[in-house]
């Protein structure tokens, strides 16, 4: 035991020894190999709940991810010089999985929230959406306080979620009914099962241009601003840093502008 705790001394001091050295210059840095703790070494695991078009979902013919986020994942992995591994997982139990390390970061349009953040870390900002209401075409909804005595559908745990819940903690009386996925709440409005859902705008646009005799979008202004942030661990801020380092690279010489003009045009 003594011996392993001289080995274990002799570890710190070597360490502080390097903490004195002065920090080298900035190009010679970049070059330093740093360790990103991945779950899998070599490979960039990303935990997603594929199911939430035009950001990831499945294509029924080739059997592949696809989506913005996919996309843009693809991209970070290849910079980082790292395989991509997409993991698909149940958005209830995401933050969770990431934690239990089952995958290194979440991609999956998910918002930045003061909540979430205690949690888990994330990275700049990368794309800014908001809630609409998707109806069943017809509804008669105009606004939020028109959902009063409807049947409201969300994703369980979204921010759809939350903002409905702030709605009737204001005074605006309905039906709340959790959906364990998106597609699963857009599918009760066609059939008729729920009036309304409290989507990301993007998605709704996404359903309601695929099935315009079936959806229409209510805006409300009430619905504040979201951006979407990749999650990080919180014990790895080598791996937040270099998806920064390499989302500002993306945005600087054009890559992003590329994958955003072909998901959602100019
Ligand atoms: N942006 C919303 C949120 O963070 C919904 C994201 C849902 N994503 C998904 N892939 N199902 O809560």
């Amino acid at each position: 035991v003594l011996l392993i705790l001289g080995v274990m001394l002799a570890g710190c001091a070597q360490q502080e020894e390097k903490v004195a050295t002065p920090t080298p210059a900035p190009e010679k840095a970049a070059k330093q190999k740093v360790e990103l703790n991945l779950v899998n070494p070599g490979k960039l695991a990303v935990g997603s709940d594929v199911a939430y078009p035009p950001f990831e979902y499945t294509n029924q013919t080739t059997g592949k991810y696809e989506g913005f986020d996919m996309d843009l994942a693809k991209e970070i992995a290849k910079r980082l010089g790292l395989e991509l591994e997409v993991v698909n997982t149940a958005w209830d139990g995401i933050i969770p999985g990431l934690l239990a390390h089952k995958y290194d970061v979440i991609m999956s349009a998910m918002t930045i929230t003061e909540e979430r953040a205690k949690q888990v870390s994330f990275s700049d900002p990368y794309f800014e959406a908001k809630q609409v209401i998707l109806a069943k075409k017809g509804s008669g909804i105009r606004g939020v306080s028109d959902l009063a005595g409807k049947k409201v559908g969300v994703q369980l745990g979204t921010t759809g979620d939350f903002a409905a819940q702030k709605l009737i903690e204001n005074g605006i009386k309905f039906e709340l009914i959790k959906f364990e996925d998106t597609p699963s709440a857009l599918m009760a409005i066609e059939k008729g099962d729920i009036d309304a859902a409290i989507i990301d705008n993007f998605v709704a646009y996404l359903a309601q241009k695929n099935n315009p005799d079936v959806f229409e979008i209510i805006e409300d202004k009430t619905f504040e601003p979201e951006y979407y942030g990749i999650a990080v661990n919180k014990d790895n801020p080598a791996l937040l840093e270099a998806i920064n380092k390499v989302l500002k690279e993306m945005k600087e010489d054009g890559t992003y502008d590329k994958i955003y003009r072909k998901w959602f045009g100019e």
